[in-house]
């Protein structure tokens, strides 16, 4: 993907004013964050003088940024990959989400002190709905083990599915696995190998299949965490986090073999809505935001 450029996407440009209350993306690095056009095509819609920027911060240097973020008087900020973890021990306060994640990509800025929230599992808890695979009493397989798992494995046992974590390096999927026992209403979580003969196993129990790891995603385009000569079970939804690019060899797979099939840009979308609602207090006008993801992934 290159980064968009300014004349095709006008329409996603901040207004500044001198009374404008600004958010941000910590990142490092931040050039193609999709977030910036997402939040400001929203508050674009909805006539709010609000503005949210790319903010390039060097590792290193997150505490200045965020005691600078207060100073400046931001009402809040996003913080990507490398940010999550740092940020989660530069706040007062944690939600609970935050806190059994134990990361924090999102920065809510109260005159009573800083917020640390994480609104990936919320967000994906929202994309899981709309595409209609509700989590509730099912089965589901999450792929990888990684900082992206922990969101999704915190959501889908809080939502009383139960979980088998298969990772690469399955003492990664079990040490998630026991972080997570612990979430509230969670019912039993496993953790295993991710390789053929556990996949083979499972495949005929399970009810979701959630991709976590990076295969499939630019630029390993070709390669997918489900064996090609493994039959995918069709009774099993599947739901790729990778939204770049949007359809996935798992995911032609999944459609092959008739499964229920979503990429992900609904919980892309959805960390987003979650993150406008906490900071502006109002409903996200989650259509315009979608629609100024696509314009971005789509340049
Ligand atoms: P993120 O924060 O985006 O989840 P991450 O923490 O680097 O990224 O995690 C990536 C996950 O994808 C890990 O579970 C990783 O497996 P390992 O724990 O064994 O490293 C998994 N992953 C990455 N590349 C992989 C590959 N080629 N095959 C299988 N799993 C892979």
């Amino acid at each position: 993907m290159t980064p968009p450029t300014l004349d095709s996407l006008d329409w996603l440009r901040p207004n500044l004013l001198g009374s404008t209350k600004m958010v941000g993306v910590m990142g490092w690095p931040v050039e193609h964050s999709v977030s910036p056009p997402m939040h400001n095509a929203a508050f674009r819609h909805l006539g709010l003088d609000w503005a949210y920027v790319p903010l390039a911060v060097r590792p290193a240097e997150m505490p200045e940024a965020v005691a600078g973020l207060r100073a400046l008087g931001f009402i809040g900020a996003n913080a990507t990959v490398p940010h999550k973890r740092m940020l989660y021990d530069l706040v007062d306060e944690l939600t609970p989400a935050a806190r059994a994640i134990g990361a924090a990509n999102t920065l809510h800025i109260r005159p009573k002190g800083l917020l640390g929230h994480n609104t990936d599992a919320a967000g994906f808890q929202r994309a899981l709905r709309e595409a209609d695979m509700p989590p509730e009493g099912r089965h589901a397989l999450v792929l990888g083990a990684g900082g992206a798992a922990r969101a999704v494995v915190y959501a889908l046992a809080t939502s009383a599915a139960s979980v088998t974590i298969l990772n690469r390096t399955p003492e990664k999927a079990e040490v998630l696995a026991d972080a997570m026992s612990a979430a509230p209403a969670s019912a039993s979580i496993e953790a295993g190998p991710l390789d053929r003969k556990t996949l083979s196993r499972y495949a005929t129990r399970a009810d979701l299949v959630v991709n976590t790891t990076p295969l499939g995603m630019w630029p390993q385009v070709e390669r997918s965490p489900w064996p090609q000569d493994l039959p995918y079970p069709r009774e099993a939804s599947c739901y790729d986090l990778v939204y770049n690019p949007r359809q996935t060899q798992l995911l032609r797979q999944a459609q092959a073999a008739g499964a229920a099939i979503s990429d992900g840009l609904g919980m892309l979308v959805h960390q987003g809505t979650e993150a406008f609602e906490l900071w502006t207090q109002q409903p996200a006008p989650v259509e315009v935001m979608r629609a100024a993801c696509e314009a971005v992934l789509e340049t």
